[in-house]
């Protein structure tokens, strides 16, 4: 998350690194700063680990600066690693968010430039030294403007250069905002990082250029200069944090879509049907790969329910899923042809590093599906792969389960392709709902208001019963974990064939029903056994495929078209439902009593 400011009368330095304390909540693995004076020059300093971490150097001269602190998609979280990166000259610094998806190919284009770091943004600066390099005559900005041309993906980027006394920014899909105070100017990524300054900000918009300077801004949109308004926070710092919701919960629920594109990010070939996890197994382990199995613990857990079923469907592997504190027999019948995969948002639960060193000393291959570069998981697993959600702050998990059901799908379709169970016409329809997932998403968000409304309603119930069948049965698990997580009401979510064997004795006209109703989820028969609970005079409530219609539903939420990953679709309308639920109740959603985010105890 980057932070730059320009100008003012307290040191440069310090106001950037003050506003990288601000925004340490969005991502803490390494800081670092660059800073330009007139007779200093350019003068970085980064390092890994916490802002605090960081000494700011003195640079009295200081006329402007940016900053940076990381929660790293590319490369671990080193002090090379570490923002800013600059070019092979040393007179250009860079700080970035997002993801250029095309840096493998711009890095073999800048042959001749040496790399100090893992990052993708390195590129950027070699980009810019080379524009300068090839026309002497051209400023930052211009530099900057011809470099965008040239990189793929989302991002947003500032950067500084030697004998320049501006600061020059781009936004392509990660959020950028300008600020103004009498003698200062100031860029980052959330208002958060210089409320204390100015309340007066500018929102940049998708494919905007900007070059700060003391004494004001100009924005470029397809190199015209363009005027975006000057609006007023009225948030208080503590809100502005969460993005004016009241809750993280509800942020980071509303985050999913841009927490799902960095998933995606540069990872599908929707036409070739086939993805880059950028993982390779030895040769020959996946042909004579067996059996997979998934390590878990809670949402986490029941990421891997979802993805054992597409583990069977898509790689043609037998895949199994234990709660990670229950595996203790080591890995299947024949370890070395036992893919044990550990799906783990923190890389730092007690329970699922256990069952990962079981089964290291069973002689299985293990692999960790993460949202924590550097966790303790990633050393100590044969392969990692990143689900790149961005950091979770409130205890119940909700982006970072549907970025790892994300990640673990693509897993199964590479695995399914490498190994010739999985026919590239046959990857497509998987990969295209992928590729759709965002927006499905969003429409479900932009439905929020049909859900406060349900939950409004229903939500003083005595008990919640959640059902699904297929991928229906892990999306009604999370329901009600979700639900009974932050509202503290009885939920339960189990595999609507089973409701008649034996929940059906406390179904009452207290006792809503939740229901997965979408593709992948054998949606008429789990409509049978909603059906079944209506009879016993329970409320019926569904998310259902777009353009299909159980009439019966007291409320029915729609579900846009996405195939396989319709259910963790749904799941984003559940998600909501325990929010409002919780906050109809006023409970302390964030924290719930009880809980923590991540549990280093066995
Ligand atoms: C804790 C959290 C849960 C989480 C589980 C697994 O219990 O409260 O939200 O699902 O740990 O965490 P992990 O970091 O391994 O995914």
């Amino acid at each position: 998350e980057g932070t730059a400011s320009d100008g003012g009368t307290a040191g440069v330095g310090d106001i950037v690194h003050e506003g990288l304390r601000n925004l340490e909540y969005r991502g803490y693995d390494s800081a670092g700063v660059a800073l330009v004076g007139e007779t200093s020059g350019l003068t970085v300093a980064k390092r890994s680990g916490e802002v605090d971490n960081l000494t700011v150097p003195d640079v009295p001269d200081a006329a402007l600066g940016v900053g940076h602190t990381r929660w790293s998609t590319h490369g671990p979280p080193t002090d090379a690693n570490a923002h800013p990166h600059t070019d092979c000259v040393g007179d250009v610094a860079v700080v970035h968010n997002g993801i250029v998806e095309n840096h493998e190919t711009l890095k073999q284009e800048l042959a001749d430039h040496e790399f100090t770091s893992d990052t993708d943004t390195e590129v950027i600066p070699h980009l810019i030294e080379e524009e300068l390099a090839t026309d002497p005559g051209l400023g930052l900005l211009d530099a900057v403007r011809s470099v965008e041309d040239r990189l793929e993906g989302s991002y947003a980027i500032c950067a500084v250069r030697e004998g320049d006394d501006r600061i020059v920014v781009a936004r392509r899909g990660s959020p950028l905002v300008l600020g103004r105070d009498d003698d200062a100017t100031f860029v980052a990524s959330d208002v958060t990082a210089f409320l204390e300054h100015t309340r007066d900000v500018t929102y940049l918009e998708d494919g905007d250029v900007a070059a700060l300077s003391a004494e004001g801004v100009e924005i470029y949109a397809d190199g015209d200069l363009v005027d975006r308004g000057v609006e007023t926070v009225t948030w208080e710092a503590d809100a502005a944090e969460k993005g004016g919701y009241e809750h993280y919960m509800r942020k980071e629920i509303h985050e999913q879509p841009e927490a799902l594109r960095q998933t995606i990010a540069g990872r599908l070939d929707v036409d070739g049907g086939d993805v880059d996890l950028d993982v390779s197994f030895p040769p020959g382990f996946l042909a004579d790969l067996e059996e997979i199995q998934i390590v878990a613990c809670g949402t986490s857990n029941y990421a891997g329910r979802y993805a054992a079923q597409l583990f069977e469907e898509l790689s043609g592997v037998r895949a199994t899923v234990e709660i990670a504190s229950e595996y203790e027999f080591g890995a299947g019948r024949s370890p070395d042809r036992t893919l044990v995969v550990a799906v783990t948002q923190s890389g730092e639960t007690a329970d699922t590093l256990g069952a990962v060193r079981r089964a290291n000393a069973a002689g299985a291959r293990t692999f960790a599906v993460t949202n924590t570069l550097g966790s303790t998981v990633t050393r100590e697993v044969d392969d990692t792969a990143f689900i790149r959600a961005g950091p979770e702050i409130g205890v119940a998990a909700t982006k970072t389960f549907a970025s790892q059901v994300a990640t673990l799908t693509m897993l199964a379709v590479a695995i399914g392709r490498e190994r010739g169970a999985l026919a590239a016409a046959d990857a497509r329809p998987v990969l295209e709902g992928l590729r759709d997932l965002p927006g499905a998403v969003q429409q479900v968000l932009d439905a929020e208001p049909k859900v406060r409304e349900a939950a409004n309603e229903y939500g003083d119930s005595e008990a919640f019963f959640f059902v699904g069948r297929q991928l229906g049965v892990p999306v009604a698990l999370e329901g009600a974990l979700k639900l009974k997580e932050i509202s503290y009401d009885h939920a339960e979510g189990f595999a609507a064939g089973e409701l008649k064997h034996g929940p059906l004795a406390l179904v009452t006209p207290d006792t809503p029903v939740l229901a997965v109703l979408t593709d992948g989820s054998r949606a008429d028969e789990t409509m049978n056994n909603v059906t079944e609970a209506q009879t016993r005079g329970a409320p019926a409530i569904g998310c259902v495929s777009a353009g299909e219609e159980y009439a019966t539903l007291d409320v029915s939420l729609p579900v846009p078209d996405v195939g396989l990953v319709e259910p963790l679709v749904a799941n984003v309308y559940l998600q909501l439902f325990a929010y409002h639920v919780a906050n109809d109740k006023g409970r302390s959603i964030d924290k719930p009593r009880n809980l923590a985010k991540s549990v280093t105890v066995e």
